[in-house]
């Protein structure tokens, strides 16, 4: 997401005036979101912003002595290396447990998720059906050969989606539809989310699988071209008859060796707060995670309700080791 290190602010103070706030999040309603903290509770927020691996590096090499209060990150499955890790301690929260639905929060506390993302399925409407792609386990039908496209397995997302594959299928079932997705590529996998819809959009091929705010990001694109490829593509939440479309969340910890944790947890409640909630999902075209608070988002509108999977996210993370193994096995790249 965000290559460069960017520092603001100045040095790590310990009065609890002050929230050392490690994040990869990077988008224009960050700053309304950071300042209206600031005023609320007069604690000075000093950013460190980088790409998510490069944020969990740079505290693994500070250990200890780690300035860091609170890491912000996207995917349950890399919140979940980041507690592997031991970056975090547990926060017990009233308001947090009220907020936050018990299905987008780790049990023990140690991480919550304060935004909302869906992984569907993406086709060409001129080409396909919705209703010929209304399960992931569709796309492992033989008349699928030769017409999808998919981004590497390496990545976290197909990995929290394999996550959620293999507890609702079990494993057998769960490396049989990745074999079959596997042979039905138009081409190896490779680029991001947003590089498979834009083929689906040119016809490169027909069907993917990507998450909502990609697509939401082209059709909301000020640029003519962009909106034009979101246009041709249709979007589809998978498994309404069943488990439900794989939901994921962008989310938050307080560290261990937080210098402020007093304003750590207060800065994970204000998350969980109206305001912050819209901030925090439309930054990025998501849903807010507490489930009274609506999204007022044109495409996320649009869209409409689904069925969520609901099962817990933090599952995803612990069946990460078996789902990278399935991946190989089946050579998806
Ligand atoms: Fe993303």
């Amino acid at each position: 997401m965000v290559s460069v290190l960017l520092v603001s602010g100045t040095a790590v103070a310990h009065d609890n005036k002050v929230l050392n706030l490690y994040s990869s999040r990077h988008y224009q309603t960050d700053e309304a979101l950071y300042n209206n903290f600031t005023k609320a509770t007069g604690i000075k927020v000093n950013r460190i912003e980088a790409g998510e691996d490069a944020l969990i590096e740079r505290v693994r090499n500070e250990g200890e002595r780690s300035p860091a209060d609170v890491l912000v990150t996207v995917d349950a499955g890399r919140l979940w290396r980041a507690e592997q890790l031991g970056f975090f301690q547990p926060v017990k929260s009233a308001l947090l447990d009220a907020r936050i639905p018990a299905s987008y929060r780790e049990p023990s506390g140690l991480w919550y998720g304060f935004s909302l993302r869906a992984r569907g399925i993406a086709y060409n409407k001129v080409k396909v059906q919705a209703a010929e792609v209304a399960t992931y386990e569709s796309l492992a039908e033989p008349k699928w050969k030769g017409r999808l496209c998919m981004r590497s397995s390496t990545n976290i997302y197909n990995l929290s989606l394999m996550g959620a594959m293999i507890d609702h299928l079990g494993e057998a079932k769960a490396e049989q539809w990745a074999q079959g997705v596997k042979s039905n590529l138009a081409r190896a996998p490779k680029g991001g989310d947003t590089d498979q819809l834009k083929s689906v959009a040119a016809g490169e091929c027909d069907v993917t699988i990507s998450n909502q705010y990609y697509y939401a990001r082209l059709l909301r694109s000020g640029k003519p071209d962009e909106r034009e490829l979101g246009e041709k593509i249709g979007f589809v939440f998978p498994n309404q008859g069943s488990w439900g479309a794989h939901v994921n969340i962008s989310g938050a910890g307080v560290m261990k060796h937080a210098p402020n944790r007093e304003a750590a947890v207060k800065f994970l409640e204000y998350l969980a707060s109206d305001a912050a909630q819209r901030y925090f999902a439309e930054g990025n075209n998501e849903w807010p995670a507490v489930r009274s608070v609506k999204t007022s988002n044109p495409v996320l509108t649009m869209l409409g309700e689904f069925k969520h999977d609901a099962l817990n996210v933090a599952t995803l993370g612990r069946n990460q080791p078996g789902a990278q193994k399935i991946y190989d096995r089946v050579a998806w790249k």
